[in-house]
Order: C-alpha cells, then structure tokens, then sequence
C-alpha cells in the first residue's frame, strides 16, 4: 500500500462566523455531513460568535461530533481589564488572530453581524500575491441594494412604497466595503404583493440554505480542494 493510500486527503477546514440562530451554519453542518456530501471532503473545524447566547453555538454542541467554538464579544472583550488600551481596532486583531488559530482553509460569514476593518482584512490577507484564506458573507439581498443590517425588511419596505420590484440573496467575497466584495452566487426572490416579513423571511432563508453550501462548494472547487 502506498502513502497515498493509507493516509485519507486532509478535510477541507471550514470556519464558521456567526451572531444569531444559525440556521445557514445548520445548512453548513448538513452538507458536510449528507450522504453523499453536499460539500464534500470538508468539516466544519471551528465556528466563533460575537455572541454568547447565539443558538448557533446550541447548534455545535447538538452536532455529532461536536463542533469546538470559541465566543468574542465586542462590549465584553471592551471592558475587560488590560495593560494596553482596548478598543474596536484591537478587537478586530484580536478576533483575525483566533481565526488563524484554527487554520481555516474558508472562512464564512453566515450572519455574523459584526463588520470587518481593513485591519482584520489586513491580517488574514498580508501580502497583496500571497496566497489568500478565502472569506465569504451570506447577505440577504442583491449586489448593491441593501448592504448592512435589516437588509430583509428594508427590501419589504421599498417594494411597498414602489421603490424595487424583487429581491434577493447572494453569496460574496468578502473586502472593505460592507456588503460590496464581488459575487459569487446571486439568486432573484420574488416579493409577493401584501406578503407580511415574516413569510418572505421564511422564503428567503430556504434560498440562503442552498445558496450558502453552493457558494462554499464554488469556492472549494476552485481552489482544488474538491
Ligand atoms: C441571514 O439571513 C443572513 O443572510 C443575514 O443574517 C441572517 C442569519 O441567519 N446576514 C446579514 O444580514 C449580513 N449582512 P441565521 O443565523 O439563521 O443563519
């Protein structure tokens, strides 16, 4: 038997951000784990919230293995006490140095609601032809429409003033400009005249839970990696 035989190829390491309930990172877990494999040859190695009561993090710990997590909070990080002053900029170092600690091979942003400085980008993205650990965000609406938070109810909104006729989610790289990195996967969700939020919610989650396994797996087979 050669070494190549006896040793199974090194799971793709997938790392996981997140701020709320989790269900993209659900849809994450499942792929890895479906037979066959949506996202195969990967795990999910590591998922951190800004969050402590985040249900994604009951979600790890429900997941057969478990799945290790580590938790960052912006206000809690803030009033610790410490020998250098702290602040937003050295909590965006802080959090760049736990996410290289668990050497990820992709890194997603699924609903992790905190933005990113061009100091974490730095970090993780040092030398302009380096090679580069892919990031990735989920948002729910389309390149360029409705960046930032509440990004569902604003878009509700606009359709009933007249203002859009759709919406949307996409998967994007991950740069400077919030919302703003080039697409990777784009998908149009019809609004429905007098739908009430919650229901278009429900609609566009069910597109992000595919969407967000085909962005990983894009991005995967690009780099080789399946
Ligand atoms: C998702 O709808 C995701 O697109 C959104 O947060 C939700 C997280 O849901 N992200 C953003 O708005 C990023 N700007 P989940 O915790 O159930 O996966």
């Amino acid at each position: 038997m050669s070494s190549s035989d006896s040793n199974p190829p090194k799971l793709n390491r997938i790392v996981v951000l997140i701020s709320g309930g989790g269900s993209n990172l659900q849809a994450l877990i499942d792929s890895t784990l479906s037979t066959p494999p949506a996202l195969p040859n990967s795990h999910i190695a590591h998922v951190i919230s800004n969050r402590s009561k985040a249900y994604g993090l009951t979600r790890c710990s429900l997941s057969s293995p478990p799945i290790p997590t580590s938790i960052l909070n912006l206000k809690t990080y803030l009033s610790q006490p410490s020998s250098t002053p702290r602040t937003r900029e050295t909590y965006d170092i802080e959090l760049a140095s736990l996410v290289l600690s668990t050497s990820p091979d992709l890194i997603i942003l699924a609903g992790f609601m905190h933005i990113l400085s061009p100091t974490f980008l730095a970090l993780l993205h040092p030398q302009p032809d380096s090679p580069k650990i892919p990031i990735i965000n989920l948002h729910p609406a389309l390149p360029g429409a409705f960046d930032g938070a509440n990004a569902i109810p604003r878009a509700l909104d606009a359709f009933e003033k007249g203002e859009v006729k759709g919406t949307g989610v996409m998967v994007h790289r991950v740069v400077e400009e919030v919302d703003g990195g080039e697409p990777i996967l784009v998908r149009e969700v019809e609004i429905v005249k007098g739908e009430k939020l919650e229901t278009l919610e429900e609609r566009i989650h069910k597109v992000e839970h595919e969407i967000i396994v085909e962005g990983a797996r894009r991005v995967l087979k690009e780099m080789g990696r399946i």
